[in-house]
């Protein structure tokens, strides 16, 4: 059984005071895994306040490499030092705003595994891929690329995140179908590979997620959870979200 998982991805937002807020108000029960994603600044802040519970903090980006001179940069190494669990891979803004090529998104996947940080790969098409009926291969591209340089079982500690391109930052959510429809296409080439990894990842959904929409995307067969972005700076409307998991 795979235990459900929701993550907020703050992107370039958030501060110290937000930091405070959610180190003194936001809490949830123990039986789902929350990750919360914060700058890189704020990752210490986070890891020594939530020391005593459940709540994972990981990181939005990491370099490639473990070290040296690589000014401006931050490894996985150091993001394990820091406390942090989790890493996000493949981002579609760090993809389409900072030119990120599948080459080294791979190599970015390898470093969190070889730091020791559980790596989540986002994925996603466009709004256009998707007109043009490509949807589900530009995924699989994704995914591909990811599993020649990395093998099928290493997947055993990975989490998928489907992000449609067009349902980020929009508003528009994918429908709990649609949304349902990629997730299972994403096990069934999983399963392909290998079926007891296909059933055991994580496969979790992101785009314009809210505290309305994420009960019903959440209860689909194939969506474990939830990678929310605008609406996991507000510690209440996040804590609805992770309540919305049935189990
Ligand atoms: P929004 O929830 O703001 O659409 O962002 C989704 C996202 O990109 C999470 O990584």
């Amino acid at each position: 059984v795979r235990a459900p998982m929701v993550a907020a991805n703050w992107k370039m937002n958030g501060s110290r005071a937000i930091c405070r807020e959610f180190l003194q108000h936001f809490d949830v029960d123990g039986s789902l895994d929350v990750v919360l994603f914060p700058p890189f600044l704020y990752t210490s802040i986070l890891t020594e306040g939530f020391a005593e519970r459940s709540i994972s903090v990981g990181v939005q980006n990491v370099c490639n490499v473990s070290s040296g001179a690589y000014t401006g940069e931050i490894s996985a190494e150091m993001a394990v030092d820091s406390g942090a669990t989790y890493g996000l891979v493949g981002h579609s803004e760090r993809r389409n705003l900072f030119g990120e090529s599948d080459v080294l998104v791979a190599e970015k996947f390898m470093a969190c595994q070889r730091a020791g940080l559980t790596p989540v790969l986002c994925v996603g098409e466009s709004f256009e891929e998707r007109l043009e009926g490509r949807a589900e291969s530009v995924v699989a591209g994704q995914i591909d690329v990811i599993l020649k340089s990395v093998g099928i079982k290493t997947f055993a500690n990975a989490v998928i995140a489907y992000e449609p391109v067009w349902a980020i930052g929009t508003g528009e959510t994918a429908r709990p179908d649609q949304a349902q429809s990629m997730h299972a296409f994403i096990r069934a080439f999983l399963t392909k590979f290998d079926a007891t990894t296909a059933e055991n990842t994580r496969v979790l959904y992101g785009g314009s997620v809210n505290a309305s929409t994420a009960a019903e995307l959440f209860a689909e067969g194939d969506i474990d959870g939830g990678l929310v972005g605008g609406a996991s700076l507000e510690f209440k409307e996040f804590a609805k979200i992770c309540r919305s998991v049935s189990r």
